[in-house]
């Protein structure tokens, strides 16, 4: 036992419009921000890394005086919000990335998985590219050769392998990706929120993979998810990361505690303040107004009964092939389910720009409290136009049941989570109005 990794007044500041662009897995990381309706985070750079504030700096502190020590054999969860400065704290431990200031010793090898920039050449193979990986840990061609097909297996890629990873699909090269990191010899495994991108069920095997590593080889695991589940089930302690800050770490289940009750109580100051909501806007329309339609009045649907709103959007231009999107999301802020639905294309003229729509979604969701974000996207590639995160909340209420309840809803196991279906309607349409 001992410390075998120590940060010690570590910070990070980066200058913002120095993001780089361009290979494969910053398009994994985009992949997740569009299926999971945030925005694009190569589109705009958040001036602070608080993304609610609008900050006038050049530079945006992402990490700022960070210290722990970690034991070795530890399994540490690290949790916050997005943009708090999880990834960049995964790079400067894996040393992808250098601290602005500060200093971090490791002891062992690291094998990461990270969000951007997995250690992959994209024009290598499949098969180069894990000899690389297992040459960087230090390991020797027979090792890596003794290990080979484990990797290969797990990953489920044999057909590929010999195929350079740039025309890999993200699923593939993350799962290639993760069973690397997992096989090869390394004293330290970092995972960061990328294995999100990979379906449900290879996420359970990734999952059930680590808790392995964890209980039989001692390994050191750190690991970034949004799942607050998995976490809680995985981590015996977690880092609790926000604004930049390390504002708490303890056992997880505290620090799970403390992350609820600061995302909600802030979640719930945000809601009906479409402004606050408002995590990327491209100038081009903005939606006005989001409600739940019903005859309560209390934002409640009865288990099983469809979910209406009401959005209001204003075109500033004329724009075609959009969609809507709503992500729903329960009160541990996992995704539990999507709907999608594309727009009919609007004559967007002066006297008619502001038209009013009625979404009609197909509840299957279990008794529960959920949060909501709305997206417009443009249809073709999901670039973001508009986004409102947690804008609204609204409740399942409990059904009267006696037997058990079979949910009809269609799984999708490349996301993780339901497709609800929906549909779209024009409720009426106008003019601008004079504050927009
Ligand atoms: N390469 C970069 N250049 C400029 N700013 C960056 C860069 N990477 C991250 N940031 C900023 O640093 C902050 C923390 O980002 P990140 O570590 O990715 O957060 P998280 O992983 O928790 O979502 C954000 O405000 C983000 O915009
Ligand atoms: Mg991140």
């Amino acid at each position: 036992m001992g410390t075998v990794i120590r940060a010690k007044n570590v910070s990070k500041q980066y200058r913002l419009g120095k993001v780089g662009t361009g290979t494969l897995s910053h398009d994994l990381n985009r992949w997740w921000h569009r299926i999971r309706g945030k925005e694009d985070p190569y589109l705009k750079i958040g001036e602070s890394n608080d993304r609610t504030a609008k900050g006038g700096s050049e530079y945006v502190w992402a990490l700022r005086d960070i210290n722990f020590d970690i034991e070795q054999g530890a399994t540490i969860g690290i949790i916050g919000r997005n943009g708090a400065g999880k990834s960049t704290l995964l790079k400067i431990l894996s040393r992808t990335t250098a601290p602005t200031t500060g200093s971090i010793k490791v002891r062992g090898r690291v094998a990461s998985l990270l969000e951007v920039g997995t250690g992959f050449h994209p024009e290598l193979s499949g098969r180069e590219n894990t000899y690389l990986n297992g040459a960087i840990l230090g390991m020797t061609q027979k090792e890596i050769s003794r290990k080979f097909d484990e990797i290969v297996d797990f990953a489920g890629v044999e057909r590929y392998i010999d195929t350079p990873v740039k025309r890999y699909s993200s699923g593939m090269y993350v799962r290639l990706a993760f069973a690397v990191a997992a096989h090869l010899e390394s004293e330290i495994l970092i995972v960061d929120e990328v294995l999100a991108v990979g379906d449900a069920e290879f996420q359970e095997k990734c999952i059930g993979k680590m808790g392995s590593l964890r209980n039989t080889d001692g390994r050191t695991i750190l690991f970034v998810s949004h799942n607050i589940p998995v976490i809680n089930k995985l981590c015996d302690k977690s880092i609790l990361l926000e604004k930049g800050l390390i504002t708490h770490f303890g056992d997880t289940r505290s620090t799970i505690e403390m992350y609820l009750k600061n995302h909600n109580s802030q979640v719930e100051k945000n809601i009906n303040n479409l402004e606050l909501c408002r995590k990327y806007n491209s100038g081009e329309l903005y939606i006005t107004k989001v409600e739940i339609f019903n005859n309560r009045n209390d934002n409640s649907i009865n288990f099983g009964e469809q979910l209406v709103l009401v959005i209001e959007v204003n075109y500033l231009r004329q724009l075609n092939e959009l969609a809507f999107d709503a992500f729903i999301k329960n009160d541990t802020d996992v995704g539990v389910a999507q709907a999608f639905i594309r727009i009919e294309n609007e004559n967007i003229t002066d006297e008619e720009r502001h038209f009013r729509y009625k979404v009609t979604i197909n509840n299957t969701l279990k008794p529960g409290k959920y949060y909501l974000d709305i997206g417009i996207h443009r249809f073709i590639n999901g670039n973001t136009i508009d986004n409102l995160e947690n804008c609204l909340t609204f409740t399942v209420l409990n059904f009267e049941s006696n037997g058990d309840v079979i949910l009809p809803h269609f799984l999708d196991f490349r996301l993780g989570y339901n497709l609800l279906s929906c549909s779209c309607e024009v409720l009426g349409k106008k003019g601008a109005p004079p504050n927009l």
